[in-house]
């Protein structure tokens, strides 16, 4: 292969057999990372100066070679990309993607339909509404649902807010005159939130001194009492409670709030609720696990994310609320070069629902995925992330060198590696140590979180290659390094 050339007429196309060699290349190199999984590494460890060298070149003028182009990408993309693919990836909430959305991504790309209005994708756009749906479905969500594919769990909860946000003071006019002059809201929600629903308060101008954190108990769920207490006083001081948000798996240990209490509280102080469920959301679907989600159909709307347990790979996220017409309340805006006057009845205009006007269609993957596969099948994929966890956790507590620190009812298991010692402060010293030694290492990747203020390692599966074996090999390469660190 050299450069590209066959060229039909003046365009950027090649001819077919041009066009299907450079597909085909592709191809290869796809098979040969799934021939490849289970040995990839976690991380490949390198100085960010010499990544950026790399890359580091002016504007190319002229074309390279094509061999030299796919060599290069070979080397510097993907034989150094981060494992997440592979069965040792445990950091953040990483899932490893499947074969089938990979080849859905192709399609989509290749079609490159535009999902913000009906006639530039009529059948992305119903497969998109029926992926929302069946979101809905998954999490129980009693609701007529109205949703739509955003980037990941932290545009979902942006998203589930601004709603929140516009709806909540329709009646103001807010979304025309702004907030300047009205008395502040609060949003009250745990102590363990992520951090997108902070992000999301700064965005939509409430400020953080409006967020009220609210402690946890043990099992690291939101304290109902304290929760009234709080929003008692603020009414007290003159505030005005606005909205609960309850997690449905929190990053940091999996623990999902008491969403049928934090529902009661909303009713009956007339607030908005929401959940983000963008790690555990889509885990409501098992049956033993349904009594944990008790409330979420409750919700105003609810953040979920594919490109979490779902396996899908990045981005697929997803906002639901009860109805479309919330969204288009929310979010539509008159343009002329929009109109949609001259069309027939019964098209979904996705622009008007949110804020992006271009999209790509996100829900092609995930319905591709889930015909192909039948929800039977990915569910028992999530059932196995939770009973390797259990294992993981198992492990752990039989072992002398580590310790289990928080697990909650899902896929993460927050622990440390104690070499035996019954030192905290040691302990917690060789933990902080064992991060950057452990991505030098690269066999497993792993970080870690600060729990009840303590720093630990922090676990998370899911991914549906993960086995048994490779959750040894987790325990054994910390123990082989951490081992290497006290010496
Ligand atoms: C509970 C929770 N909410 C929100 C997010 C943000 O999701 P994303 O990274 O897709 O923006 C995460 C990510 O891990 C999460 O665990």
């Amino acid at each position: 292969m050299t450069k590209l050339k066959e060229w039909v007429g003046d365009s950027l196309d090649v001819q077919t057999s041009e066009f299907r060699d450079i597909l085909l290349r592709g191809v290869d190199l796809l098979v040969d990372q799934y021939q490849q999984i289970d040995d990839q590494l976690g991380y490949h460890y390198f100085d960010p100066a010499e990544v950026a060298s790399w890359f580091d070149e002016t504007l190319p003028d002229a074309p390279m070679d094509l061999d030299e182009l796919f060599q290069l990408i070979q080397d510097k993309v993907v034989n150094t990309a981060t494992g997440n693919l592979g069965p040792h990836m445990y950091a953040y909430v990483m899932s490893g993607g499947s074969q089938i959305s990979l080849v859905a991504e192709q399609i989509a790309s290749c079609l490159n339909q535009n999902i913000g209005k009906w006639h530039l994708g009529p059948a992305m756009t119903e497969i998109e509404k029926r992926v929302v749906q069946w979101g809905a479905d998954m999490i129980g969500y009693q609701h007529q649902a109205g949703g739509v594919m955003l980037s990941g769990g932290s545009a979902a909860n942006l998203a589930g807010l601004t709603v929140a946000r516009n709806l909540f003071f329709e009646s103001e006019e807010i979304r025309r005159r702004g907030l300047f002059g009205r008395k502040p809201f609060t949003l009250y929600t745990s102590s363990e939130v992520h951090g997108c629903i902070d992000k999301s308060v700064e965005l939509l101008g409430i400020g953080t001194d409006h967020i009220r954190k609210i402690s946890v108990d043990d099992q690291y769920m939101l304290r109902t009492d304290e929760l009234r207490s709080q929003i008692n006083q603020d009414i007290a001081d003159g505030l005005q409670p606005w909205c609960i948000v309850g997690t449905a798996g929190t990053v940091n240990t999996g623990a999902i709030d008491d969403l049928d209490a934090l529902a009661d509280l909303a009713e009956e102080y007339q607030m908005w609720f929401h959940v983000d469920g963008a790690y555990g959301g889509l885990a409501a679907q098992l049956d033993g696990l349904s009594s944990y989600y008790q409330g979420i159909s409750r919700a105003d709307s609810v953040a979920i994310d594919f490109h979490k347990w779902l396996y899908q790979p990045f981005e697929a996220g997803c906002v639901l609320v009860k109805d479309w017409s919330e969204l288009k309340r929310s979010f539509y805006k008159k343009a002329e070069y929009l109109s949609t006057d001259f069309e027939g009845d019964g098209r979904l205009n996705f622009n008007e629902h949110n804020f992006q006007l271009s999209r790509n269609c996100k829900a092609f993957k995930v319905w591709m995925s889930i015909k192909a596969y039948g929800m039977k099948r990915i569910a028992a994929m999530i059932k196995k992330d939770i009973d390797l966890t259990a294992y993981l956790a198992d492990q752990i507590t039989k072992s002398s060198d580590f310790e289990i620190k928080a697990r909650g009812p899902l896929a993460i298991v927050c622990f440390s590696y104690t070499a035996g010692s019954q030192d905290p402060a040691l302990v917690e010293h060789l933990n902080k140590r064992l991060i950057p030694a452990l991505e030098s290492d690269g066999r497993v990747f792993i970080t870690g979180t600060n729990i009840h203020g303590e720093f630990v390692l922090r676990a998370c599966l899911i991914n549906h290659r993960k086995t048994k074996a490779s959750v040894d090999h987790l325990l054994e390469v910390i123990r082989d390094v951490g081992k290497s660190l006290l010496d």
